[in-house]
This record gives C-alpha cells, structure tokens and sequence, in this order.
C-alpha cells in the first residue's frame, strides 16, 4: 500500500486507582501523503489519545501503526527520534508544550539543532526563513512564547512543526484556542504550506466548518470507535452514525446547506 499513515486495532486503556477508561477501542485509520484527513468527535471520544499515540507521546496497549511503511510502535532509540523529524505535532494551546520562558528563537531553533539541520552558525537565518514562511516577523524571535498573541504562538508552534520538514502533522484542536478572526487565517497557511510541502495532516477538531473547510475525508470517533468514515462532503451532507447525525445537527448551517460554511477571518 501507499499510505503514509496506517492505523490498525489501536487500544488505549487508561487506568485509574478505581476505574478504567477505554479510550481507544480497536481504531483503524489510513491516512495518503498530502492528504487531510479531519478527525471528529464529542469531548471525551478519544482523538487526542488517538494523536498522541500516533505522534508516540504514550504507549497503545495494543494494535498497529506504520508510518512511511515501517513499524512505528516498534522503532526505539536513533530510528524513533529521526521518525519524530517526519511526524509532528501541533496542539491547541502551545503554551503547554513549550517552555513559556523560551525565546521564540529557541522554540524553532530547537528542532533544527536536535535534528542537525542547521548549524549554530546557519541559525538565524534559518529562523527567520521559518517565520517569514509563517508570516511573522523575523524580529519576533527575540520575544518570549508568553509576550506574544495566541496566533503568533500558533503561528510558531507551525513553524516548529515544519522546520524538520515532515510529511505528517497532527493537529489536535489548532484552532480552538484562537480567536474565530484568526483562525481563517491560520487555515490559510495550513493550506498554502501543505501546498508548497505536501504534508500531509491528521487534523483534530470538533468544529464540523473546518473540517469540512480543509479536509478531503472525515472520520467520526465515538466512545473510542471510528463510527463513520468517508469524503468530507458526503458525510456531512447524510451522516449515517449516530454520532455523526447529533455532530451536524448541532452546526445549523452545516444542517441546512451542504456549501462550505464561512470560516471568519
Ligand atoms: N491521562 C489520562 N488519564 C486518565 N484518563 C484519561 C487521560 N487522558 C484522557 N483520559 C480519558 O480518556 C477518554 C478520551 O480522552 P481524550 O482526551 O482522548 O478525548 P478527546 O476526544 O480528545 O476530548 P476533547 O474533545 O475534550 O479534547 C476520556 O474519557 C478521558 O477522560
Ligand atoms: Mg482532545
């Protein structure tokens, strides 16, 4: 097969004291090079354990996962850290993942320098081409993440996540954190780099309007299950699970027209 991405009976319990939560319940999801897919779902359903598995920040407790045709879950030590070169992820609210004391120099520089594709002497200007390819100021990298707006922060998680040049990008939630001015805007970037790059992305939202917006195919997860799965359009035009129904139901314009609904900004 040529997909970039290959999701089999992944598992994820977690385990509490007193309960368990089943997370991830069998999952199966492919995903093509360049393509969109959007991942959809109530709270609680499971997507950001299925990102995070799949960026190998925890551990399934069972199933398959190849990326670029190898064995992810099996790839330890020099093979797993040049993996992470090609998988990257972008949450929703940078702050949590980056040191809020950190220059925004440091930020972008990092990948680079971990993965040894700029040298101490190449990084400035291997910095400012990143956040000019962002659309950010090249002066910004003197600032620290936490002086800087929610979409400039967004905008360097981005920039962050291409520098290694993947050819997956998770995206839990990019967009929610972000005000609903900013957030076209940050969806036109994603677009126009997957364009220039041929990323592909793994994109995690509830928010139907952007899914169906940037994304070619839709899949629903549900209580740890993919429920539905298939072109965006044609999902959200007749949705067939339950899940999927009471998704679209709740989006009124998503409910009553199959034209992509307005994302502002
Ligand atoms: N670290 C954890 N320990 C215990 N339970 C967890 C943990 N992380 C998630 N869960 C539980 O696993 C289930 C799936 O959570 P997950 O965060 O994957 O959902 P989600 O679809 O991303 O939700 P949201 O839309 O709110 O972000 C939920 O019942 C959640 O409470
Ligand atoms: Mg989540």
């Amino acid at each position: 097969m040529s997909d970039l991405l290959e999701v089999r009976g992944l598992t994820k319990t977690y385990r509490r004291s007193r309960e368990t939560i089943a997370a991830l319940r069998g999952v199966d999801l492919t995903l093509a090079p360049g393509e969109t897919l959007a991942l959809v779902g109530n709270s609680g359903s499971g997507k950001t354990t299925l990102g995070r598995a799949i960026a190998r920040l925890i551990e399934p407790d069972g199933g398959a996962i190849r990326f670029e045709g190898r064995d992810l879950l099996a790839m330890r030590g020099r093979e797993l850290r040049a993996m992470r070169a090609r998988l990257q992820i972008v949450f929703q609210e940078p702050l949590e993942a980056f040191n809020p004391r950190a220059t925004v120099f440091r930020v972008i520089a990092d990948p680079l320098r971990v993965h040894r594709l700029a040298g101490r002497a190449e990084m400035p200007e291997a910095v400012s081409r990143l956040l000019v390819r962002v659309g950010l100021e090249p002066a910004l990298a003197a600032r620290a993440v936490h002086e800087i707006s929610g979409g400039q922060r967004q905008r360097v998680a981005i920039a962050r996540a291409i520098a290694t040049r993947p050819s997956l990008i998770v995206l839990d939630e990019p967009l929610s954190a972000l005000d609903v001015s900013v957030r076209g805007r940050i969806l036109a970037l994603l677009d126009d780099l997957q364009a220039e790059t041929g990323v592909a992305y793994l994109l995690i939202t509830h928010d139907l309007g952007v899914a169906n917006a940037v994304a070619g195919r839709i899949t629903v997860i549900d209580g740890g299950s993919i429920v539905e799965e298939g072109p965006t359009k044609v999902v959200l035009a007749d949705p067939q699970s339950a899940a999927a129904r009471r998704l679209v139901a709740a989006v009124p314009r998503l409910h009553r027209r199959t034209e992509p609904a307005r994302i502002g900004g």
